[in-house]
């Protein structure tokens, strides 16, 4: 996810467990075949064998429209030890779609032919390619289009996020117009979109007919959903200290890496979505939007889990 889950949150949420791979945010393609240490600012596992330090696979993700250029950038990748490779067609952001790349490009199947085919013609056989697709840009109706043309041209998979571009990040994601595409493909198909709870993961399971799911803000809300999905009752559905210790070490890490007044910033976006999950998280919000002390957030941080303790405490 562009913007918010960067190389540290995925080393911190693979670690949690449950995870089978992640994504990275996408890299732009433009004209030129970009250099490794491009590549690493978005995909820092490209140092670690295209893995977290949990051990779980990334798949780099590019966007773009020129399908020289992204073949070229995806057989570099492959050079660099890549083993997966998604192409993002999904993106409704005003100025990638301004510039041909993202979900305006559903409008264009035979463009994404080109892209997915020549793009597969250049990777070696160890390394997968996959796409990532909206049902639409204005409305749903090529999402099986765009799907058989993805699949032909050579993809090894397709995750769909079960909503047009126009539909926005707006509920509900339409889990059932997938079950067709899933149906009518020999690809592995992923479903994707509002998937919140364990709950949510088994409904879209059942309607899409998709065994495997992407999470997306879903497991920023939730930061062990994962887990929940795969182990059941098993798993003890974490707590508000929980998180906030993840909280504690992602801003440990992060902080450092911006400027004083910017250094709450990645915590202050994760937060927006723990808040949907663990009321806490909002009052914790609260207690830290104004704040650009690193020290001062520090503390709040390290005030709110003594605050917790101590209520668990009285609890016992
Ligand atoms: C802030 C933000 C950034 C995103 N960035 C990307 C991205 O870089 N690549 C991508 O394929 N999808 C991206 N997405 C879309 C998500 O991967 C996912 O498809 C979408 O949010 C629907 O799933 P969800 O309802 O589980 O969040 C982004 C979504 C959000 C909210």
């Amino acid at each position: 996810m562009e913007g918010v889950l960067d190389f540290h949150l995925r080393q911190i949420l693979s670690s949690i467990g449950g995870i089978d791979g992640c994504v990275t945010e996408f890299v732009r393609i433009n004209d030129a075949v970009l250099p490794r240490r491009v590549f690493s600012r978005t995909c820092g596992e490209l140092h670690h064998g295209f893995k977290t330090a949990h051990g779980t696979p990334v798949t780099i993700q590019l966007l773009g429209s020129n399908a020289d250029s992204l073949a070229a950038n995806a057989a570099r990748l492959a050079q660099h030890g890549a083993k997966r490779i998604d192409l993002n067609f999904g993106c409704p952001a005003k100025t990638v779609n301004k510039n041909r790349g993202g979900a305006i490009l559903l409008d264009e199947p035979e463009t994404i032919f080109r892209i997915i085919r020549k793009t597969s013609e250049q990777l070696p056989a160890d390394c997968l390619l996959s796409a990532k697709i909206r049902l639409g840009y204005n409305d749903r109706s090529r999402g099986m289009e765009n799907a058989l043309a993805i699949e032909a041209a050579g993809a090894q998979q397709l995750t769909i996020h079960a909503r047009s571009k126009a539909d926005a990040y707006k509920p509900p994601a339409y889990w059932e117009m997938i079950a067709p595409i899933q149906q009518a493909l020999t690809i592995p198909v992923i479903a994707n979109g509002e998937i919140w709870t364990a709950a949510d993961a088994q409904r879209c399971q059942d309607i899409s007919g998709c065994q495997d799911i992407m999470l997306g803000r879903g497991i920023l809300a939730r930061p062990d959903l994962a887990l929940q999905i795969k182990k059941g009752e098993q798993h003890q559905a974490w707590n508000w200290s929980q998180c906030l210790a993840l909280l504690k070490t992602y801003f440990e890490i992060t902080s450092p890496l911006y400027p004083e007044k910017f250094s709450g910033n990645r915590i202050k976006q994760w937060l927006v979505y723990l808040q949907r999950t663990f009321p806490e998280a909002g009052q914790f919000f609260q207690s830290i939007r104004r704040l650009k002390s690193k020290v001062d957030i520090m503390t709040q941080l390290e005030l709110a889990q003594r605050h917790f303790d101590q209520i668990a405490k009285k609890a016992v």
